[in-house]
C-alpha cells in the first residue's frame, strides 16, 4: 500500500505544532498501525531527519500506552488500541490524519506524545486499601454477589490509555474516574475506604482541569476495553452516596 500521512510534528509544549505530510510505500495489511509509524521513522532516520514521537509500550493492547487519533477518532476506525489496529483498516491510496490526543489536560510534550501523568494523580488520589494481604484467601471466603464481582471485572479492566477523554467534546475523564472508582467501591475489600475514594477521586478529576459529563457517550464508543457508560451513573450514585456520609 502508498499512503500519504499527515502528522501533527510539534517540537515541545512551548512551541505551536502544525500538521507535516510525509508518503510512506510497501505498507503491508498485516502491519500494525505503529509498524506502519515505524516504517516512516526508519526512512525519516535514514534522510536525516527528525522520527516522529509517539507512545507505545506492550503492543499487545493491555498496557494503556498507544494512543493517537486516527483520522479524527481515537484509536483509529476499530474499536481497538491503536497498537492493536492494522492496516488492513485502510485502502491503498489513503491520506491519513494522525494527531495526538486533544484535551487542556493532557497537553502535548512532543509530536503525538502527550503527557498523561494527571490519570495517574487521580489514581493517587484514591489512596491504599486497607484489606489485609498475606497468604491467598479461600476462593469463597468474601463473598461477592455475582452482578458485584461482574460489575468490579468490566471496570477493571481500564488500561487508562485517554481514549474516552480524547473522544470527549468537553474533555472529560469521567469514565476513566468511574472505571477506578468502581472497582473497588463495589468490593467487600474497598469498602473501608468506600466514600473517601471517589469524593477524593473526583475532587481530583476536577482539579486537573477536566470537562465535566454531558452524557454524549463518545467516551465509551471510544473505550478499547468496552467499558459501559452506565458506570459513570454507578459511580455518580457513589459520589452522592459519599457527601451524605462523610462531612467535609
Ligand atoms: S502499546 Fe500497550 S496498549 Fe497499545
Amino acid at each position: 500500500m502508498k499512503l500519504t500521512l499527515r502528522v501533527w510534528r510539534q517540537q515541545n509544549a512551548e512551541t505551536p505544532g502544525a500538521m507535516a505530510t510525509y508518503e510512506v510505500d510497501g505498507i503491508s495489511q498485516d502491519m500494525s498501525f505503529l509498524e506502519m509509524l515505524d516504517t516512516l521513522n526508519e526512512e525519516l532516520i535514514l534522510a536525516g531527519d527528525e522520527p516522529v514521537a509517539f507512545d507505545h509500550d506492550c503492543r499487545e493492547g493491555i498496557c494503556g500506552a498507544c494512543s493517537l487519533v486516527i483520522n479524527g477518532d481515537a484509536h483509529g476506525p476499530e474499536r481497538t488500541t491503536t497498537c492493536q489496529l492494522h492496516m488492513r483498516s485502510f485502502e491503498d491510496g489513503d491520506t491519513i490524519d494522525i494527531e495526538p490526543w486533544r484535551a487542556s489536560a493532557f497537553p502535548v510534550v512532543k509530536d503525538l506524545v502527550v503527557d498523561r501523568s494527571s490519570f495517574d494523580r487521580i489514581i493517587q488520589s484514591g489512596g491504599y486499601i486497607s484489606a489485609p494481604t498475606g497468604t491467598a484467601p479461600d476462593a469463597h471466603a468474601t463473598p461477592v454477589p455475582k452482578p458485584d464481582a461482574e460489575l468490579a471485572f468490566e471496570n477493571a479492566e481500564c488500561i487508562g490509555c485517554g481514549a474516552c477523554v480524547a473522544a470527549c467534546p468537553n474533555g472529560s475523564a469521567m469514565l476513566f474516574t468511574a472505571a477506578k472508582v468502581n472497582h473497588l467501591n463495589v468490593l467487600p475489600q474497598g469498602a473501608p475506604e468506600r466514600e473517601t475514594r471517589v469524593l477524593d477521586m473526583v475532587a481530583q478529576m476536577d482539579e486537573e482541569g477536566f470537562g465535566g459529563c454531558t452524557l454524549t457517550g463518545e467516551c465509551a464508543t471510544a473505550c478499547p476495553k468496552g467499558i459501559p457508560l452506565p458506570s459513570i451513573a454507578a459511580m455518580n450514585k457513589e459520589w452522592l452516596r459519599a457527601t451524605r456520609k462523610v462531612r467535609r
